[in-house]
């Protein structure tokens, strides 16, 4: 990336180890061809840091907003424990196909978008109802082409993530409602400027690059979407 990120887009970064190699944007990572054998592998480290993301973001959560309702509380907190577990199944696939941690550069977007964001509704608007809605797309994906593959480890890891993602955007979902009804044209406008914060920041990371799967539509209204966000989200430019 050429100068420092913008902080206004992007706080601190997480911290990691020198094992890591930390980037800032995707194009600076190893984007390998569809056609490349260490594809996989590169996936499994990539999606073991993003796992890392999410588990730090909601614990942030649970640290900046102590005084959010108890039981939207336990419901982050919970995310913790899966988002724990997550990071652990990856490795543990990535290391049985002889990766080695470090391999592969690395990106923290996610958290520095999402702690750069000062209220909760707007970090669950965000992390919960838009990355983690995109990826259950990408799993849903990725469970059809791991079991043509014959990679049953990875089919089930997938289909364990995919039950506990849904979760995470369904308890989303219900309490942004909750938090809209009770907040009001304020708590409305949190969540606004949230996610054009969030839209700013993708383009600096991506560089106009998107990667879109095709939209796992029963999935998403099973975690509490309506049909006009579903078709809403269909009408988004194809897959590149
Ligand atoms: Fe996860
Ligand atoms: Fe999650």
């Amino acid at each position: 990336m050429s100068g420092p990120p913008d902080r206004r887009l992007f706080a601190e970064p997480p911290a990691r180890d020198p094992r890591f190699l930390v980037k800032e944007v995707w194009v600076e990572m190893d984007n390998l061809a569809e056609e490349d054998t260490g594809l996989n592998d590169e996936f499994l480290h990539r999606q073991m840091n993003e796992e890392l993301n999410g588990l730090e973001i909601a614990a942030r959560n649970l640290v900046d907003f102590p005084d959010a309702d108890w039981e939207l509380r336990m419901a982050i907190a919970r995310q913790c424990w899966d988002e724990a577990r997550h990071v652990a199944a990856f490795r543990r696939c990535y290391e049985a196909r002889g990766g080695r941690i470090g391999a592969h550069p690395i990106l923290n977007f996610q958290y520095r978008i999402l702690t750069a964001i000062d209220t909760l509704i707007g970090r669950l608007a965000v992390q919960n109802r838009s990355f983690e809605a995109a990826g259950i797309d990408g799993i849903q994906e990725g469970i059809a082409t791991a079991r043509r593959q014959g990679e049953m480890d990875l089919v089930e890891l997938l289909e364990a993530q995919l039950a506990d993602e849904v979760q995470h955007v369904r308890y989303a979902n219900d309490w942004l409602k909750r938090l809209t009804e009770a907040g009001g044209a304020r708590a409305a406008f949190d969540l606004a400027r949230a996610v054009a914060h969030a839209n700013e920041a993708m383009q600096v990371v991506s560089g106009g690059a998107t990667v879109r799967y095709p939209v796992a539509e029963s999935l998403r209204r099973e975690a509490g979407f309506s049909e006009g966000e579903i078709q809403a989200v269909k009408g988004f430019p194809p897959r590149v």
